[in-house]
C-alpha cells in the first residue's frame, strides 16, 4: 500500500476548517499572557498553562535576557559533552532542594523527561502499572520499554491492586501516574497509590506537570498535597514554571543512574540558558512568595463556583484545570467558537484526548487574571448555557465527528489512548 494513503485521512480536519469550527493552531498576533490578540481581537487567555502567570513577568523576562548575554542563545550540545552550564546545575540544585530530594535532572522538554527516564529505568523483567488516562509521553516512554505495560481503569485502586497482584512480588515494579490529570483537572488518588505500592514493593513515579505550583504546600505538588513523597517525581518548565524544558527528581543514586542511561537526556541539546533561567527565577518567586499559589486557586475556585452556579457541570475539579462537561464533540467545537466571538480563548478536548461522546472545553485560570477578566469568560459560558445542556444530552452517543476521527488514527491530540501502551 502506498506510504502516503495514509495522508488522506486527513478529509475530516479539512472538513472542519470549511465550517469555521477549526480550534486548533489559532494564531496569536500578540500576547500579554491573561490577553492575546486573535484576528484583529482581544481575548482572555482561558486556555493557557500559564498557571503563575510568569510568563511576562519583568524579574523573569529580565533573568532570561540576562542569561542570553551569558551564555548565548543556544548550547549546541548535549550536558553530557559540551553544554553542561553552571544555570543548569544551579537550577537542579534548587528544584531538589524545593521539593525535598537528594538530586534532580533537567531535560530540553517535559516529554523528554518522561520518555528517557521510564526507558532507562524500566528493564526486561520489570513491570509498569500506568493509568489509563496518563500524559501522551508516559505512553511514548511505556511503548519505547522492554518491559511490561499494564494499563489500569483511570484512578480505579481495585483495578490497580487486582493488576498489582497479577505479577511477581519480587518483580520490579513501577507505578505511574499524573498526578493533576491535564484535561480533566481530576488529582490522582496519590494516597492510595502509595499505600499500594508499599504493600506490593512498588517504586512510584508521579508527573507533577499541573500539579507543580499550584497545589500543595507552596507550590510543591500533588503529592505533598497528600504530606507523601514519590520515589521519582516528575514535572516540567512549559506550566507554571512560564519556560520550557522537564526535570526529574529523586535519590542521588537514581539521579546519576538518568544521567548517564537517558538517551533524551544524553542526546539531545540541553536546555536553553534563557529557559533555564526563566525556570529559576520562577522558582525563586514561588518560594518568596508562596501567596501567588494561593492567588490561583482562589480564582480556580471563583471561576469554578460560578460555572457550577449556573448549571455547568466542571466534573468535580479540586485544581485549577476547570473543565466544562459538553458531552457531543460537535457541540464542543461550536462553543468554543462561539465564546471565541465573546472574546474568551478556550480550547477544546474531544475524542481521542477523552472518551468518545465526553468531550469538554477546559478552561485554566492564572493567578494573574483579574475579577474582570474571569467574570467576562463566566458572563460568555452563561449566555451558552442552553446549548451546552443540549450537548449533554448527547454525551453518551458516538458522535459522528468521533467516528470519523477514530478512523483517522494519524491525528494525535494530547493523549492518546493508553490501552496502545500495553500492546
Ligand atoms: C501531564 C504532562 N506531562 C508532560 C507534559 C510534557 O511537557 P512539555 O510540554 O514540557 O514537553 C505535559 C505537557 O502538556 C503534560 O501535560
Amino acid at each position: 500500500m502506498d506510504l502516503f494513503r495514509k495522508l488522506k485521512g486527513l478529509q475530516i480536519v479539512k472538513i472542519i476548517k470549511m465550517s469555521g469550527m477549526y480550534p486548533f493552531f489559532r494564531t496569536l498576533q500578540g500576547s500579554k499572557g491573561n490577553n492575546v490578540i486573535h484576528n484583529n481581537q482581544q481575548l482572555v487567555m482561558m486556555g493557557s498553562n500559564n498557571y503563575l502567570g510568569l510568563t511576562h513577568d519583568t524579574r523573569v523576562i529580565e533573568a532570561a535576557v540576562e542569561a542570553v548575554r551569558k551564555w548565548g542563545t543556544g548550547c549546541t550540545g548535549s550536558r553530557f559533552l559540551n553544554g553542561n552550564l553552571e544555570i543548569h546545575e544551579q537550577l537542579e540544585k534548587e528544584l531538589a532542594e524545593f521539593f525535598g530530594y537528594e538530586a534532580s535532572i533537567v531535560y530540553a522538554t517535559g516529554f523528554m523527561a518522561n520518555q528517557g527516564a521510564i526507558t532507562a529505568l524500566v528493564g526486561e523483567n520489570d513491570y509498569i502499572f500506568s493509568d489509563e488516562e496518563n500524559h501522551a509521553c508516559i505512553i511514548e516512554g511505556c511503548k519505547l520499554t522492554r518491559g511490561q505495560v499494564l494499563v489500569y481503569k483511570h484512578n480505579n485502586m481495585e483495578h490497580l491492586e487486582q493488576l498489582l497482584q497479577s505479577v511477581p512480588l519480587d518483580a520490579g515494579k513501577l507505578i505511574i501516574s499524573d498526578g493533576v490529570f491535564s484535561m480533566t483537572g481530576r488529582l490522582a488518588n496519590y494516597d492510595k497509590i502509595h499505600a499500594l505500592a508499599q504493600k506490593y514493593n512498588a517504586k512510584t513515579y508521579v508527573d507533577d506537570a499541573h500539579g507543580a505550583g499550584t497545589i500543595g504546600t507552596g507550590g510543591r505538588g500533588t503529592a505533598d498535597h497528600f504530606n507523601l513523597k514519590p520515589d521519582i517525581l516528575m514535572g516540567t518548565f512549559s506550566k507554571s514554571f512560564a519556560s520550557q524544558g522537564g526535570y526529574v527528581c529523586g535519590s542521588q543514586e537514581l539521579i546519576e543512574w538518568l544521567r548517564h542511561k537517558s538517551r533524551t537526556f544524553m542526546f539531545s541539546a540541553a536546555l536553553a540558558p534563557a529557559s533555564a533561567a526563566s525556570a529559576l527565577k520562577v522558582l525563586q518567586i514561588l518560594k518568596e512568595e508562596p501567596q501567588i499559589v494561593d492567588r490561583v486557586r482562589e480564582n480556580a475556585a471563583y471561576l469554578k463556583n460560578a460555572f457550577e452556579n449556573a448549571g455547568l457541570d466542571t466534573m468535580n475539579t479540586q485544581t485549577c484545570v476547570v473543565p466544562v462537561f459538553i458531552g457531543a464533540d460537535e457541540g464542543a467545537l461550536y462553543i468554543c467558537q462561539q465564546l471565541l466571538e465573546k472574546g474568551i480563548f478556550t480550547t477544546p478536548v474531544v475524542y481521542p484526548a477523552v472518551p468518545k461522546g465526553q468531550a469538554v472545553i477546559r478552561c485554566s485560570v492564572m493567578a494573574t487574571h483579574t475579577r474582570e477578566e474571569l467574570d467576562k469568560a463566566i458572563a460568555a459560558f452563561v449566555a451558552l448555557v442552553d446549548i451546552v445542556k443540549e450537548s449533554n444530552q448527547m454525551a453518551s452517543s458516538d458522535t459522528a465527528m468521533a467516528d470519523m476521527l477514530d478512523s483517522t488514527d494519524d491525528i494525535s491530540f494530547e493523549n492518546l489512548s493508553n490501552q496502545e501502551a500495553s500492546r
